[in-house]
């Protein structure tokens, strides 16, 4: 008796994982759920698994069920669909890993923050961060741009890239000084959490590191002697800005500890990882194509173009789900998806809808001299910001950063993409592995 309620049991656990709810809506299709765990097997990065499993149905539904991170949820790439879901944030409410996924890895580290959260604590967080994020003190980049131009080394560069990232965000955002171009202290310590969090597995099934599971257990404590330590660290910010913005909130009781945590972690890793991603691609395109390096120069505003082009091919946060209805509710009058549901989108997808642009395939920045970015944005053709009452605050920040970052070097070096590269199999979009020739132009 006990061993067929105990089989009964698992049979029961494999369906959830297998099938869909019985109450998802039925007209739109179901991604089988094997195409989620492909990424653990190192064969096909995440363009690959796009353009095989989700493509077609995506282009032909504009949205589809799909199972991630322990549930199955619904992923829209319409952009009609993605302007009712953005616009209509009180029925697709917040609901960021904290309540998602608690007791994940993932979850402790970036607790309930700015864009996880909802309502009046979200307005609570917005009120303490909005100014330092919105404006930042750019005057920093110009040195550190200097410094890591010397840094760029013949080979391997996103350690570089990401020590530059972490200096701007500390320096013109946060107004602590990192010292991550000084040394690899923090860097060494922030790739450590990564590695800690990216575990493909607990990705896939991170509702069981809830269980006391040594190594989970481990890392549960490994993140959180990195926030107490970074904690500490903004606490001796020198300058303004969101350092001191968040701790003035501790002191006067606006933010708890665990917010003024959650928080000052989320400004730093979404401030730095975020655009470093795009970094990454902006130099993957440049340097796969000396002609576009050299139109750029040419024509200052072709930069621009390329920095669209890169955000619609290779949009640095790909799949965000992390919002759940809060009422049933008819999504573009006939999809409808019941209460209780987690609904995302998928950047890749509607940046390479057949549907929304023309030859979607092709990286063709000349097509953004007659697109307008910002109506793109408000479209939701281009989502890679989100771009309505959500969208990123850093956007203009992250925007300045890359461009500046990329004018500097095509300023003093002509460079070429050495080898063959892949994306990233899962998680946010960037090209592993890169590695570069740098030859002085005068040199040349
Ligand atoms: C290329 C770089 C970046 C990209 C592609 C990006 C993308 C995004 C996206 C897609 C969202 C909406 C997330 C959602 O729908 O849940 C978002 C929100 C946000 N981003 Fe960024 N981001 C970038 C850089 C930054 C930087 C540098 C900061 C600075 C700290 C930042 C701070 C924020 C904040 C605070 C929000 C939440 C806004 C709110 O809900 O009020 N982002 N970002």
């Amino acid at each position: 008796m006990i061993l067929s309620l105990i089989i009964a049991y698992v049979l029961f656990k494999i369906l959830e994982v297998v099938l869909p709810p019985w109450n998802f809506p039925r007209n739109i299709p179901t991604i089988p759920f094997y195409v989620s765990f492909l990424s653990s097997f190192g064969k096909y990065d995440q363009i690959d698994i796009f353009n095989l499993y989700l493509r077609e149905k995506l282009e032909k539904y504009g949205a589809v069920k799909i199972y991630f991170a322990s549930r199955w949820n619904i992923l829209v790439s319409r952009p009609e669909l993605l302007v009712e879901i953005f616009k209509n944030d009180g029925v697709f409410a917040k609901s960021g890993n904290h309540i998602k996924i608690p007791g994940s890895v993932l979850a402790t580290y970036t607790g309930d923050n700015i864009i996880s959260s909802t309502g009046s604590t979200w307005l609570n967080y917005r009120s303490v961060l909005k100014n330092s994020i919105q404006f930042p003190n750019l005057d920093p980049l110009t040195k550190n741009t200097a410094k890591v131009l010397n840094m760029l080394p013949d080979g391997e560069i996103t350690d570089t890239l990401q020590r530059y990232s972490l200096q701007n965000i500390g320096d013109c955002i946060m107004g602590v000084d990192f010292e991550a171009l000084e040394n690899t202290n923090m860097h060494n310590q922030i790739k450590y959490i990564k590695r800690q969090i990216f575990k493909p597995f607990f990705m896939n099934f991170p509702s069981i590191e809830k269980l006391p599971i040594p190594s989970r257990l481990k890392a549960k404590k490994e993140v959180e002697n990195f926030r107490f330590w970074f904690g500490q660290k903004i606490k001796e910010h020198t300058q303004i800005g969101a350092a001191s913005e968040l701790v003035q909130a501790l002191e006067n009781g606006v933010l708890t500890n665990k917010q003024f945590l959650d928080n000052s972690i989320i400004t730093m890793v979404a401030g730095h990882e975020n655009p470093l991603l795009l970094m990454q691609s902006l130099l993957f395109v440049l340097g796969s194509d000396s002609n576009l390096q050299e139109k750029c120069r040419s024509t200052p505003k072709f930069l621009d173009f390329v920095i669209y082009e890169t955000l619609r091919m290779y949009p640095p946060l790909n799949q965000i789900i992390n919002r759940c209805t809060t009422r049933s509710v008819q999504l573009g009058g006939e999809i409808q998806i019941p209460q209780g549901v987690y609904v995302g989108y998928m950047n890749l997808a509607t940046g390479r809808d057949k549907n929304v642009w023309k030859d979607p395939d092709c990286f063709k920045p000349e097509r953004w001299s007659v697109i307008d970015y910002t109506k793109a944005k408000r479209d939701a053709h281009l989502p890679a910001f989100h771009g309505r009452k959500r969208a990123c605050l850093g956007e203009k920040y992250a925007l300045f950063e890359c461009k500046t970052l990329v004018h500097a070097i095509l300023g003093k070096y002509n460079f070429e993409l050495l080898n063959k590269i892949k994306f990233t199999p899962s998680g946010p979009i960037s090209p592993i592995g890169m590695k570069f020739k740098f030859r002085k132009i005068e040199e040349i």
